[in-house]
């Protein structure tokens, strides 16, 4: 018996969101019904509802989740209902050469839960990034549920389902940073923030945080950033090249995805150092570099795809160290809200104002 929630629904191309009556159908094999509690607002939210990713509407928005399992399906054994979860936007499948080579962030044979939420009358969802979490309610696959200690607060446990990992993944997944290493993280929105409180908890020794606005340097600090760069007002490769001794940082993390933020990361990292794109591009944007300096500087150009995180063994490590007080999560929750709220939280997000705005259920 389908269940009838509210949700948060993008109806059209720019059209504002609306709270909608929705229906939850039972989950199938392999599929979970989650009562959701918390769901952080996204940029890719944001980018669904202005027709920047597909035009399948109606949307059902929200996918930075946490909640518990309600009812699950045939042939669930890793989740049972009462637990905990975080849900992840990519449920992988374990045998594909990307997940058997122990890649599975590339694996591309993903098994979402096949959508079957509707309107009140009928019309098909199209769940945001596979899950659709403004919603009391949501069907996903049970491989996106990754189980955690419940005594976290979920509006904190939720931001792990993206930005937040994708961040903090980019630092100590993809960048490897290490004990005594020198980091810069250019960009410090939500993402660079949560890079920078990754370089913190791997030990970096310096992490250098540039943005051309001085609140967020402000908020980065609070973050672990040992040293501010206002990119406006100063040459930010010179800058972080000067707080390294002259070398530049063994680890740069590019979190805008601008080309000229990219370029800057290149300059200012170490010969042999490491530079991680973590910022998403648009498809225009194009990157122009002598071929002789790519040759030249050695190191690795890498890029960090949701963190590059496995979902079952980072989202349980990472909420143990929030909550033994060595990872700050709760600094990214600038405000919680309610359903009814998302527009506003758009707005907000859209004109800075917020690390993360969180609807709490
Ligand atoms: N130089 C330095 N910082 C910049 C520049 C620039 N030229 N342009 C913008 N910024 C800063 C902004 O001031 C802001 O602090 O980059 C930050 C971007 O933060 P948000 O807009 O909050 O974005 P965030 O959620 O952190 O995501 C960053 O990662 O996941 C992707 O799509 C996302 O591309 C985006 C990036
Ligand atoms: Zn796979
Ligand atoms: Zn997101």
């Amino acid at each position: 018996m389908a269940q009838e929630v509210r949700g948060v629904v993008a109806p059209g191309r720019n059209e504002p969101v609306r709270v909608e009556t929705i229906l939850v159908p039972d989950p199938g094999p392999g599929e979970a019904v989650v009562k959701v509690q918390a769901c952080g607002v996204c940029h890719t939210d944001l980018h669904y509802k202005q027709g920047g990713i597909s035009d399948d509407y109606p949307f059902l928005l929200g996918h930075e989740a946490a909640g518990v399992v309600e009812s699950v399906g045939e042939g669930v054994t890793d989740v049972a209902p009462g637990d905990f979860v975080v849900l992840n936007w990519r449920a992988v499948c374990g045998q594909c050469r990307a997940c058997l080579r122990g890649r599975p962030w590339y694996c591309f044979d993903t098994h979402n839960a096949r959508q079957r939420m509707t309107l009140a009358d009928g019309t098909e969802l199209s769940p945001a990034l596979g899950i659709g979490a403004f919603a009391e309610k949501t069907l996903v696959a049970a491989g996106q549920c990754t189980k955690v200690d419940p005594s976290v607060s979920p509006a904190v446990a939720g931001l792990l389902g993206c930005g937040v990992m994708a961040g903090i993944g980019a630092a100590i997944n993809t960048g490897g940073v290490g004990r005594g290493d020198s980091v810069a993280v250019i960009g410090c929105g939500g993402v660079g923030d949560a890079a920078i409180a990754g370089a913190n908890l791997a030990g970096a020794a310096r992490i250098i945080a540039v943005d051309i606005d001085d609140r967020k340097l402000e908020t980065a600090r609070t973050m672990g950033a040992t040293h501010t760069v206002n990119s406006k007002e100063t040459d930010a490769v010179e800058a972080i090249r000067e707080l390294t001794g002259g070398f530049g940082a063994d680890v740069v993390i590019e979190a805008v995805g601008r080309p000229e933020t990219y370029r800057q990361a290149f300059y200012a990292r170490d010969l042999a150092g490491t530079v991680v794109l973590v910022g998403v591009p648009t498809p225009e944007m194009k990157l122009e570099l002598p071929l002789l300096d790519v040759f030249g500087r050695g190191g690795s150009l890498k890029s960090s795809w949701y963190g590059d995180c496995l979902p079952s063994r980072d989202f349980p490590m990472l909420i143990d160290l929030h909550l033994q007080g060595r990872l700050p999560l709760e600094k990214f929750v600038t405000e919680t809200v309610g359903l009814t709220d998302v527009e506003a939280a758009f707005e907000r997000m859209h004109h800075g104002d917020v690390l993360r705005s969180v609807v709490v259920l």
